[in-house]
């Protein structure tokens, strides 16, 4: 990642501001006092997009790949970047993006899947595969990524699952105030987390960690309706007996498919009445259990999905194991 010339300013709100060697646009606009949305500040989450306009197309190519990972071509189109990790080498316009260009969603659907984590299931006229993520906007300023977990013809509705954060601004406000009826702006669904035919034959480890499942659960519904032949093996690991969900419906499908193996590994001390008819290991033995049970990873489609740290830990474990490297699809939650 290039470091910004001193020279750099970014325009916003009609305000020049200078961006210090060093500095991100995200760094400059907050030290100006700028409230600008920002979590991961690692290009994970996308709360601190914004827009330019034409002039972007000044700034190198180096920039633009580096600001832009993970968006779609939509987003791309229309100028938008990833603040946080934009330290451009010319002069720069940004302002937030208009939350009115994505999908206006209905919510038709409600239900706890455990004491921690909300099915939200909204009326969407847009496209997207099962396991993609949308941008949900919370109001003009504020947005999150949630993944997919349902499919648009079989479901017919965009199913999200959400874990609630005591101190989350957007997943609090789902959880407590969203009510059926309700209307909301989402992005186009984006993301490469989906289910390809062409793997039909290969073997697939997918693994979710707390709401990851949301992901993992639309790639293993996706690879089941289209019949997929090699053997799948899911692991689903939840910190806290809060966010273990959806373990009878896995199991259920275990059942249903011979080629189907499912393990829950949980940090529950006591066990959720949704974990009961699991297998429940220590959260901490998760790469323990990966590493135990899936040797050797050659020629697997791997899914991990949830938390970053555990991500970023399982992705070097199966990498050493012998899964490909672009055979690594990853979802990481900041
Ligand atoms: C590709 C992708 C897919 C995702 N899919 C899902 C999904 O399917 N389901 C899901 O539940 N989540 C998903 N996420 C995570 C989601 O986007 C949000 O990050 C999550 O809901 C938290 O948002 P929030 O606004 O509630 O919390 P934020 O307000 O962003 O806070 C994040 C965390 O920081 C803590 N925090 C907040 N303020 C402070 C403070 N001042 N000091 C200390 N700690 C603080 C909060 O407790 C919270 O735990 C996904 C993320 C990505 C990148
Ligand atoms: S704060 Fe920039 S992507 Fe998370």
């Amino acid at each position: 990642m290039s470091k910004s010339d001193p020279a750099v300013t970014v325009q916003f709100h009609h305000q020049r501001i200078p961006i210090e060697a060093g500095e991100s646009v995200l760094e400059a606009l907050l030290r100006a006092h700028h409230a600008v949305p920002n979590s991961c500040r690692a290009g994970l989450c996308q709360s601190c997009l914004l827009q330019s306009d034409e002039s972007w197309l000044q700034q190198s190519d180096s920039v633009r790949l580096a600001s832009q990972q993970g968006l779609s071509e939509q987003q791309v189109r229309a100028h938008q970047f990833l603040s946080c990790c934009c330290f451009p080498d010319t002069d720069i316009k940004a302002e937030f993006p208009d939350p009115n260009t994505g999908w206006l969603a209905e919510v038709v659907g409600r239900q706890l899947l455990s004491p921690r984590v909300l099915e939200l299931r909204l009326n969407v006229s847009g496209k997207w595969k099962p396991g993609q993520h949308v941008l949900l906007w919370k109001n003009q300023r504020t947005a999150r990524l949630y993944s997919i977990a349902s499919h648009r013809e079989r479901d017919g509705v965009l199913v999200l699952h959400i874990a609630r954060h005591a101190e989350g601004e957007v997943s609090r406000w789902i959880h407590d105030q969203l009510q059926i009826g309700d209307q909301l702006r989402l992005s186009p669904a984006n993301g490469h987390c989906v289910y390809e035919a062409e793997d039909a034959s290969k073997p697939l480890l997918l693994v979710a960690i707390g709401t990851g499942l949301a992901a993992v659960l639309g790639v293993l519904k996706e690879a089941l309706a289209q019949n997929h032949q090699g053997p799948i093996s899911v692991y689903f690991a939840a910190a806290h007996p809060d966010e273990v969900y959806l373990c009878e419906e896995l199991q259920q499908l275990a059942q249903q498919h011979s080629n189907l193996q499912v393990c829950v590994v949980s940090g529950a001390t006591e066990q959720s009445s949704d974990a009961q008819q699991t297998e429940v290991l220590a959260f901490g033995d998760l790469l323990d259990a990966v590493r135990l049970n899936q040797k050797s990873l050659r020629g697997n489609r791997v899914y991990l999905c949830g938390a970053a740290s555990a991500v970023a830990a399982l992705q070097k474990l199966c990498f050493f194991a012998g899964a490909g490297r672009l055979d690594i699809i990853t979802e990481a939650f900041p």
